[in-house]
């Protein structure tokens, strides 16, 4: 197949773990004889650098023009002053609104060589597999702003039917897995959230093959790493997503291990790793690379169909989590470049068991 892939590598290490994830499409292209072309775009910190905005208008014309979107990271400290007028975040923010990618996927899958990463008991982290499915163009994040000398307000806002069409995909997405939703909310609090327990509770009326669970969020942030095997697919608005995610990423050991797939009603989609620009460690080749690797195999899944190709980045990443020296948050003291090299050479020698 040909498909047009827009990349917006942003700040920090942004640009090395994309430059890393290209490589693998690039492999994978050459594999399956399809054609992938890759133009590179500006977005957040180095695009005010260099245009004054976070999300110019040529990357905008060109995400929507393309099959699918890769984003590495955006934000940093030369960027983070309390009082500047425009913010790399917004760039990416934007972007999310104008794709109309309301459903931001990202899986949890807790590798067996983990027990040795994550600070948590190896046993509780047995058969650890779930799936965030947090809203993502709603709530507190783009509701209205105020802020005057002495007070500041984020509005959060929530309609009917930005709720039932993220619940739909986590209720889809539960069918084609072990069909447990567990929606997550304040409703004891928020008003949103009581307008969000409601509709799930009616949308789940359409899948009642699928048993829907409801957490509070407090106590489900306590039970991510208590009983994080029990859960399969989590739905839960765009602020409490944001962050549980973050500790999701406790269990598998490393935020450099995370990816996401932000959806929508279409197959065009944004794919990024959960991570930030990690500004600690920018420019050193330390960054851990699987997070956009992974996110480009759930680009050819979810955006394009190609489920075996998907499948192929999935295990070899696997196999070099499972056997090759790793990058520092991981303890080993391997590079960026290393790891990339080792899930290449995977890839390859994939190649060469299937032709034999
Ligand atoms: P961060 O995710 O950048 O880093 C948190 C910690 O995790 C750091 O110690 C970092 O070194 C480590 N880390 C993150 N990714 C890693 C990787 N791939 N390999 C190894 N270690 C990794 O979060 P932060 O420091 O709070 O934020 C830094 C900047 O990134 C902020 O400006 C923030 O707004 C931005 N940010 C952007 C995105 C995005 O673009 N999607 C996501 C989160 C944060
Ligand atoms: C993420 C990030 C973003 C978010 C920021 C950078 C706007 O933390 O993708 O998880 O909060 O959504
Ligand atoms: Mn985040």
């Amino acid at each position: 197949m040909k498909a047009n892939i827009a990349l917006l590598p942003g700040d920090g290490i942004g640009p090395e773990v994309v430059q890393s994830a290209v490589r693998v499409l690039q492999a994978i292209a050459e594999k399956y004889t399809h054609e992938f072309s890759m133009q590179t775009h500006l977005i957040g910190g180095c695009a005010i650098d260099a245009q004054g905005h976070a999300l110019p208008e040529a990357t905008q014309q060109a995400c929507l023009a393309a099959d699918a979107v890769l984003l590495g990271a955006v934000g940093g400290p030369k960027w983070s002053d309390p009082k500047a007028a425009v913010r790399p975040e917004q760039g990416l923010l934007q972007l999310r609104a104008l794709l109309d990618v309301f459903a931001n996927v990202r899986p949890v899958k807790v590798f067996a060589r983990a027990a040795q990463f994550s600070p948590l008991k190896p046993e509780r982290l047995l058969g650890v597999d779930f799936v965030f499915v947090r809203e993502l163009t709603g709530g507190s994040y783009f509701g209205t702003k105020s802020r005057t000398e002495h007070d500041a307000s984020d509005e959060c806002r929530y309609s009917v039917l930005e709720i039932e069409r993220v619940a739909h995909k986590a209720f889809q997405l539960a069918q084609s897995r072990r069909r447990k939703v567990t929606s997550i909310d304040k409703a004891n609090v928020l008003e949103t959230s009581r307008l969000w327990r409601e509709t799930v509770n009616q949308v789940a009326k359409h899948y009642p093959d699928v048993t829907l669970e409801h957490q509070l969020v407090d106590s489900m942030a306590m039970l991510l790493l208590t009983r994080p095997a029990d859960y399969d697919v989590l739905v839960t608005e765009n602020l409490f997503g944001d962050i549980l995610s973050d500790e999701a990423a406790v269990l598998a050991g490393s935020l450099g291990l995370l990816p996401s797939a932000s959806l929508g009603a279409g197959s065009r989609g944004l794919y990024e790793p959960i991570h930030g620009s990690a500004p600690d460690i920018a420019g050193q080749s330390l960054a851990n690379p699987i997070g956009c690797i992974l996110s480009a195999a759930l680009m050819l899944r979810y955006s394009f169909g190609l489920e075996c190709e998907a499948q192929c980045i999935e295990h070899a990443v696997a196999e070099v989590v499972a056997h090759a020296e790793l990058t520092r948050d991981l303890f080993g003291q391997a590079s960026t470049e290393q790891v990339t090299q080792s899930i290449l050479s995977e890839i390859s020698r994939m190649e060469a068991s299937k032709a034999a």
